[in-house]
């Protein structure tokens, strides 16, 4: 019996492979390296000693989706596949939609008429819009406040509804807080494209000197030093999160939302001051105008999680700062290294 894992050649996908693997399963992994590279697959084998079949494919490809079932004997799926960049989901909402809804249509579908009813999904707490109070519970207000976030709380509903419609189906929703880290290896991290809108992939950028400084966006909001808090999870443990809840799925049925977080918040300042201390770099920063849309502060209440799945995160802010900078200095350009892919499927990547 095998794992399905759509987009697992993407960061928390190609971790989530490498812990999976290491645990015994059995994983198919299908990607279209729209926002990744072929050089991962190579490195998820490196790291963990296991082999495992690899689609060069698009989600929403139906009929290779169906032969893919019916090349395998899946009996789960973990589903990463999406576009996930909050700035440019404003410009091409259509492309965001259509993506991710229809993307996970044609998985549903196709998990429908193989009998396949366990899924993990990949939500965000970008759901939670602006939370009433810190720190969120799954129950909180939802309310997303882009075409990303959107999409992930549409999914949800279709979810819920699928359940609702067959109660054979069997569904974890994962509502990550803001995953940053690497694998120990240094041989698989964030590798974004251009310049990063994000925080940590943005400090090791400029601690490598790729990038000059860092604009922090804003100092007056109501926290400890006026900069936004954030609950920053290590990737790994993030990885184990899914095995947890692959085990939730495979041994009951029912539909559950779970929090994975740490349940502890950083401010953007106390995130420079730990990652130049586990480096020795200096993070040159200055103060600007916050950004549009943001939360002063974000973090979780990771209980049920703990509860339900037997899941807590292990892994502090320094080993998430050593394991970035690790990650970042073993590959100042991500995964500039490419091979052929050997597969006799292959589509034409979008570029946006
Ligand atoms: P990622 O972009 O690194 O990984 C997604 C992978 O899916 C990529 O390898 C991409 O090539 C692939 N993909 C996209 N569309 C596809 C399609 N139509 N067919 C096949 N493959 C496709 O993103 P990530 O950071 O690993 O995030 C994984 C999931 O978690 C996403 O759904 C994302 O929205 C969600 N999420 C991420 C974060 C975060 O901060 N990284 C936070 C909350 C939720
Ligand atoms: C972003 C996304 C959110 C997603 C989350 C995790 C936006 C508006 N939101 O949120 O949907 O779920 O990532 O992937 O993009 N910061 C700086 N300077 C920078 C970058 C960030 O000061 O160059 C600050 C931000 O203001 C924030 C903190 O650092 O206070 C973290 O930012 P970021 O890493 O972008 O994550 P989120 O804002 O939580």
């Amino acid at each position: 019996m095998a794992i399905l894992i759509t987009g697992g050649a993407g960061y928390i996908g190609s971790h989530t492979c490498v812990e999976l693997l290491n645990a015994g399963y059995e994983i198919v992994v299908l990607d279209n390296f729209i926002n990744s590279k072929p050089e991962v697959i190579k490195r998820i084998t490196e790291i963990s000693g296991g082999t495992f079949k690899f689609y060069y494919n698009d989600l929403l490809d139906k009929s290779r989706l169906e032969e893919i079932f019916l090349e395998n004997n899946i009996e789960a799926v973990i589903h990463f596949a999406g576009l996930k960049a909050v700035g440019e989901s404003v410009y091409i909402p259509l492309q965001y939609y259509h993506t991710n809804i229809l993307s996970t249509l044609v998985l549903c579908e196709t998990m429908k008429k193989y009998n396949v009813k366990k899924l993990v999904f990949s939500s965000s707490a970008t759901v939670y819009g602006v939370p009433e109070r810190c720190p969120i519970s799954e129950n909180s207000h939802l309310g997303a406040l882009n075409p990303y976030g959107r999409t992930k709380l549409m999914i949800e509903e279709i979810l819920k509804d699928l359940h609702v419609s067959d109660t054979d189906w069997s569904i974890s929703i994962l509502r990550y807080f803001n995953p940053i880290g690497a694998h120990e290896s240094g041989l698989i991290g964030e590798d974004p494209h251009g310049v990063p809108n994000n925080l940590m992939p943005y400090i090791s950028q400029v601690a490598i000197g790729k990038l000059k400084e860092l604009n922090v966006f804003g100092n007056e909001y109501p926290t400890t030093d006026g900069t936004g808090v954030r609950d920053y999870i290590h990737v790994v443990d993030l990885a184990l999160g899914h095995l947890s809840a692959l085990e939730k799925v495979t041994n009951s049925t029912g539909i559950d939302v779970y929090n994975l977080g740490t349940g502890k918040g950083y401010s953007v300042l106390e995130l420079i001051s730990a990652f130049e201390t586990v480096s020795g770099k200096k993070i040159p920063y200055k103060i600007v105008d916050p950004r549009p849309g943001d939360v002063a502060v974000c973090y979780s209440d990771p209980e049920k999680a703990k509860e339900s799945l037997g899941w807590i995160s292990k892994k502090g802010i320094n080993e998430m700062c050593e394991d970035t900078w690790r990650w970042q200095s073993k590959n100042p350009n991500g995964y500039e290294k490419s091979f052929e892919v050997e597969s006799p499927h292959l589509l034409p990547v979008r570029v946006f």
